[in-house]
């Protein structure tokens, strides 16, 4: 049973690197020399002496002092870290997850300013963490175990009640050794690096798992993501998918979708209720978007609602799929969920988290997840995972 959430910092819950890379650009300038972000790229990762060191070989800088550079580096990044934007999607999990009752615990190579700073500007306390372990804690950094048992010790949890969250192969490897499942994100990696690094589960970002309202829907959550079978395949209720890699961003998605749902509507066939309905539907092995409206039938109950007609029409063109999202555009406020019909046969496609937005032409989507509103959907039980 899982009982803790431990997370790495850079890449996983902020993307500080770009910030970083202003600073190392900053202190060379102050120093006479014009560098740019391609000059310290091949050294990230390499800790902060090769951040400069790097660069500085590279670009033949004669006054350049480490201790110089370390000390404008803190002092900078101090400065404006609160005002920039390093928080990456679904970062408010570990706040969510501990509130729920996971214990949650930080393991990040950074040295501990960084990690505190970096904790603030993603929108968390140190209070929203059972432990914070930094570089400094530890002699041996990743890919060594030592943070992550140092993190389970602090926890008081077996590594199997414990599961990782890591973006880079160091850090996924550190995890294994520790004997901990690790789900890795893909905002470093790519998911076949990930799985060769030895992750259990691969993620775009925390925000595909972070749609979660309990504890038990959390650890379902989590589990759910480390479901992916060998090539890439998922469950999405009944089928399994491989979804696509590099997805949109989740913002971009969404107005697509809405746009669709909202475009369909002006089709919908309702001589009889006149209550237009349209739908969207996001692919997950392709992210294409299908449309549906609603088609009424002058024997009533042969009328097809929106969503159904979306789900059919997307699998018309692409056989069985898996929904990412799934976009109902009505006429109320607040905007109408799908009937439960509709849930059961959107169940057949989708997982868990399956995000279901509400929308009307006069309130702001509203956010669900398929287990929100179909907590128990039927699956037959000779294909259920
Ligand atoms: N309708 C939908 O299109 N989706 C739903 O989930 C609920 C109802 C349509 C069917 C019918 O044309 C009209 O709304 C009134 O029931």
């Amino acid at each position: 049973m899982l009982k803790a959430f431990i997370f790495d910092m850079d890449g996983v819950l902020a993307d500080s690197e770009d910030l970083s890379m202003r600073i190392g650009i900053e202190y060379f300038a102050s120093i006479g020399i014009a560098a740019g972000r391609e000059d310290f790229r091949p050294f990230l990762g390499m800790g902060e002496e090769g951040f400069f060191a790097g660069p500085a070989g590279k670009l033949g800088a004669e006054g350049y002092s480490y201790s110089e550079a370390s000390a404008f580096f803190r002092s900078r990044y101090l400065e404006i870290v609160g005002d920039s934007r390093i928080a990456l999607p679904g970062a408010d999990i570990v706040r969510k997850a501990h509130r729920c009752g996971i214990l949650t615990a930080l393991a990040s190579s950074a040295p501990r300013w960084k990690a505190m700073a970096n904790i603030e500007a993603v929108g968390l306390t140190a209070d929203d963490f059972d432990s914070i372990a930094t570089g400094e804690d530890i002699k041996r950094n990743k890919p060594e175990k030592d943070i992550y048992e140092l993190s389970l010790i602090r926890l008081g949890v077996d590594a199997s009640e414990a599961v990782v969250f890591e973006d880079a192969a160091a850090g996924i490897e550190s995890g294994k050794r520790a004997s901990c499942r690790v789900i890795a994100l893909t905002t470093t990696l790519d998911a076949a690096s990930a799985y060769d690094a030895g992750a259990d589960g691969v993620i775009p970002d925390l925000s595909a798992i972070s749609g979660f309202s309990s504890r038990e829907e959390a650890v379902r959550f989590a589990e759910e993501a480390m479901k992916r079978m060998p090539g890439g395949k998922v469950r999405y209720g009944a089928v399994m998918i491989e979804p696509l890699e590099r997805r949109m961003p989740r913002s971009f998605t969404l107005r697509k979708a809405i746009e669709a749902a909202a475009a369909a509507r002006e089709n919908a066939y309702v001589p009889f209720s006149r209550y237009r309905v349209g739908a969207a539907v996001v692919s997950a092995a392709t992210g294409r978007i299908y449309p549906g409206c609603n088609v009424e039938n002058s024997s009533f109950g042969a009328t097809i609602c929106a969503e159904r007609n979306a789900i059919t029409t997307a699998v018309a063109e692409e056989g069985a799929i898996g929904i990412d999202m799934l976009v109902v555009f009505s006429e109320d406020d607040p905007p109408a969920p799908p009937c439960a019909a509709c849930l059961q046969v959107i169940a057949e496609f989708s997982r868990p988290e399956t995000e279901i937005v509400l929308a009307s032409p006069g309130t702001g989507p509203r956010s669900y997840r398929l287990s929100q509103l179909l907590p128990m959907p039927f699956i037959f039980p000779t294909i259920r995972g």
